[in-house]
This record gives structure tokens, C-alpha cells and sequence, in this order.
């Protein structure tokens, strides 16, 4: 897409978004070049920053496959969809259960044009996409798309994947998640994964909250104790919270250092 194309779709190119960064990371073509100079000066200070790209898109599926495989979760509701690449979440859950119904749910314009393209229901089943702001939860919840697509009696898979960290403020997503939960029925799960700096030396932490007070990194890093309250209230899934790596692993995956995935995750179900 060209700068002007762009423009007119309400997108903005010269400002890096994070949908289009990680696209970058991921090895996409869906970027422009703000989003790989931001992410290239991230990666000047976090050489393995694409190790975590990698390893949380990784984990997003075996968590989707876990919820229908194993939970039985046939409606899922994904908040901060990213660009579409392989095995995005509907494609998962539809290739275990062909009637799965997903609503994705993005604020980047881009995000929501690609989707709508690319992600395409299985015709059994249905998928939805939503342009709303996740620091608005409620617009989400009260959105007629949403309750067109999935029935809120039902368990609902409700997935928070690399996107919590773009909440910003000590404390601050933690009544975000608790709303969309609130508005969920017992036996819905709650998947989340968060960037964290609890793996970095004390001169990296130093480092990142510079990056971050001087607006040169978007992504709000959250502690082990903070992340794990989003979970209050919620029976967690084995193995508990732990780095997306070491999420259930496939039986022949090479475990990386922590420090290099620096994603904390959990799934946890609704009493
Ligand atoms: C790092 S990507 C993660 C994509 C996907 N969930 C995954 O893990 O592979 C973060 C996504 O969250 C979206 N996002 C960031 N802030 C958001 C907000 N406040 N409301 C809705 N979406 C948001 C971005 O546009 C982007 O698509």
C-alpha cells in the first residue's frame, strides 16, 4: 500500500504502530518504514526481540488449540488481532472445530482492512471483526457485531495476546480485563501473554524505562505480580504463569533463555 492509499484509509505511516512493527519482526511486508525503524531501535537494545515475536505467536496457537481442543471453547473473542499471517486464531480453532465463531478486534485501520480481506471464515462457522479501542472495553462489549457473532451465555474464549502492554500506567489494565471478563459466563477462559523486563540485568530495566520516558518504546513491560492479578478470581491451567516459551511446549521444542522471550503468560478459566 502506498503512503497516499494509506492516508486515505485513515492510516498514518509515518507514526510506527505496533500491529505493523511486529508484522516487521515476524518477517511480514505489511510495514512501512517508521514501523521498522522503531523496531529496529528496539532491536539495537533487545537483540532477541524477534525470539519473543516468534515465540508469542507461537504460544497464541497452541493456547487456541488447547482451548478447542481440550476446553471445548467454540467462540473465542481476540483483542489486538495483528496483521493476519499463518494459523491466525480462527484458523486454529476451525481446523479442530469447523463451527467456531471468532470476533477479532483491532484499533489499527490497517489491521481491520487486512482482515477483513484474509481472514475468512470457515463455512461452518463465523468470524467478525470489530474496530474499537481496548482501553474502551465497554464499546467492545456493547458493540451489535459482537453480539450478532458470539452468545455471551456461552463460554467465550477471551484472548489477550501481546496486546495488555500497550495499556499503559501501573495498575492500568488490570480493570480492563476484569470488565471483559465481568461480562462473560463461568467456563470462559481468559488467554493473556505480556512483555515483561523482570529477565533483564538492572542496567537493561535502567535502559527501558529511559525508552519508555522518552516515548522511544510503546510497549508498557509489566511484572510477574502485576500480570498474575489479571488471573485473580480465575482457576489457572497448568503450568501457571510462566514465560510463552515454556507454555505447554511442543514435546520437541528447544526451551530459550528467558531473558531472550521476556513475554509472561497464563491461561486461566472462569469459575
Ligand atoms: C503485537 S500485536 C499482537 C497480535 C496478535 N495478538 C499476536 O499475538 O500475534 C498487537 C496488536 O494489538 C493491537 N493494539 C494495540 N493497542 C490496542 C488497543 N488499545 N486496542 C485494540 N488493539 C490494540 C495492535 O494494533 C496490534 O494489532
Amino acid at each position: 500500500m502506498d503512503d497516499r492509499t494509506a492516508a486515505a484509509r485513515g492510516i498514518d505511516p509515518t507514526q510506527p504502530h505496533p500491529a505493523r512493527r511486529y508484522n516487521y519482526w515476524l518477517g511480514g511486508k505489511d510495514n512501512f518504514a517508521a514501523d521498522r525503524a522503531s523496531g529496529d531501535e528496539l532491536q539495537r537494545h533487545f537483540p532477541k526481540v524477534r525470539d519473543g515475536a516468534v515465540a508469542n505467536r507461537a504460544l497464541l496457537q497452541r493456547a487456541t488449540r488447547f482451548l478447542a481442543e481440550e476446553a471445548g471453547i467454540r467462540q473465542f473473542l481476540d483483542i489486538g488481532t495483528g496483521l493476519p499471517t499463518a494459523d491466525n486464531t480462527h484458523e486454529v480453532a476451525q481446523r479442530h472445530a469447523p463451527a467456531s465463531r471468532i470476533v477479532y478486534v483491532d484499533n489499527d485501520p490497517l489491521v481491520m482492512v487486512h482482515a477483513r480481506a484474509l481472514l475468512n471464515s470457515s463455512p461452518e462457522g463465523r468470524t467478525a471483526y470489530i474496530e474499537a479501542d481496548l482501553n474502551e472495553p465497554e464499546s467492545i462489549l456493547a458493540h451489535p457485531v459482537l453480539h450478532e457473532t458470539l452468545d455471551l451465555k456461552q463460554p467465550v474464549g477471551l484472548m489477550l495476546i501481546a496486546v495488555l502492554h500497550f495499556i499503559h500506567g501501573n495498575g492500568a489494565a488490570q480493570p480492563i480485563v476484569g470488565k471483559l471478563l465481568d461480562a462473560l459466563p463461568s467456563g470462559s477462559f481468559l488467554v493473556a501473554t505480556h512483555a515483561t523486563s523482570d529477565f533483564g540485568t538492572p542496567e537493561q530495566q535502567a535502559l527501558y524505562q529511559q525508552l519508555i520516558a522518552q516515548g522511544r518504546s510503546d510497549v508498557w513491560t509489566r511484572p510477574r505480580e502485576e500480570f498474575a492479578a489479571l488471573f485473580d478470581g480465575l482457576e489457572l491451567i497448568d503450568p501457571g504463569v510462566v514465560p510463552a516459551s515454556e507454555w505447554r511446549p511442543e514435546p520437541d521444542a528447544v526451551i530459550p533463555a528467558r531473558s531472550d522471550i521476556n513475554i509472561w503468560t497464563a491461561v486461566g478459566r472462569k469459575p
